[in-house]
């Protein structure tokens, strides 16, 4: 069991599951509707907690009833909340989602008002103990702070960036990080149409870390600090139930083998084989665990 701290974003995801998509300026009726805890570094840690590791979620709540009920979720499946910093007004993040039951394809309207977790509150965390940090690629000024301090002061700490949207100067974080987990939309925003282009010009340009990107149904793409590149099938379950935080369980895949000791071509595999489990599945709950426990 290794100690994780995640710092990134818990989100109210309120779901709607629709038979299929609608046309814009359509009125239909949903088929499922659910209120879930969310957000990428908060499903990561659920998951990793599954995976038998002790985490901590630092980020930012509103001391309100939204707030205490993604506090209660996480403390729930075991993820500890006493890093997060609660604020008095607000809203917590919200992301009105409609899941398609015909494809499994999630849509994400996110609605955001609230301060980011700051390099202050990081720097007043007891990190001594902790195995892992892993990031969210959000608030780069401050991550660059949270980076550089933990560096300092804990350079035996592994470090993983994950890169979903492009925020300006996310790429200032690159040289930072040891594990770098892009997305799709990261690549697609880019101009790059295949994975490995991707990973291949980040390698030139920052060679010190193992990089990771995943390509929806068509699975994922490692390239290690060698130079070494794998291309890894999706792991497709019979039915595609619910593909919201696939990338954020694959990062907890990724993260899990490396402190499993995988090298990394075996770490990509599992860690598809972990999202594509997610993806049969609604939520977050009873993920298949064999093929993380010891190296
Ligand atoms: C899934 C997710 C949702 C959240 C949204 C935030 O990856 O974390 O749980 O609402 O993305 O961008």
């Amino acid at each position: 069991m290794a100690k994780i701290l995640g710092i990134g974003n818990a989100t109210l995801d309120i779901i709607l599951t629709v038979a299929s998509y609608p046309r814009e300026d359509d009125e239909v009726r949903c088929i499922d509707r659910a209120i879930r805890r969310g957000g990428n570094a908060a499903n990561t840690l659920v998951v990793l907690g599954q995976l038998g590791h002790a985490c901590s979620w630092a980020g930012v709540l509103v001391d309100n009833a939204d707030g205490r009920f993604i506090q209660d979720d996480l403390e729930t499946h075991g993820v500890n909340t006493r890093s997060c910093r609660l604020v008095e007004t607000g809203s917590v993040p919200v992301s009105s989602i409609l899941l398609n039951a015909g494809t499994g394809s999630r849509t994400i309207v996110h609605y955001r008002d609230l301060p980011e977790y700051s390099f202050a509150d990081f720097r007043s965390l007891v990190l001594r103990s902790m195995d892992w940090l892993h990031f969210e690629g959000r608030n780069v000024e401050a991550l660059q702070a949270m980076f550089h301090w933990s560096r300092e002061h804990y350079p035996s700490i592994p470090r993983s960036l994950e890169i979903e949207k492009p925020h300006p100067g996310i790429e200032g974080l690159f040289s930072l990080a040891d594990i770098l987990l892009f997305s799709k939309t990261y690549a697609g925003s880019r101009g790059y149409a295949d994975p490995v282009e991707l990973l291949q010009s980040v390698h030139r340009h920052y060679p010190g870390a193992d990089l990771f990107c995943t390509w929806g149904e068509n699975g994922a793409v490692s390239l290690d600090r060698g130079g070494r590149s794998t291309r890894q099938a999706a792991s497709i379950p019979p039915r595609l139930v619910d593909t919201l935080g696939a990338g954020d369980t694959f990062n907890a895949g990724v993260i899990a083998g490396y402190l499993a000791q995988r090298d990394t071509a075996t770490v990509l595999r599992q860690a598809c084989a972990l999202a594509g489990e997610k993806c049969g599945r609604s939520g977050f709950d009873d993920l298949a665990l064999s093929g993380f426990s010891g190296p």
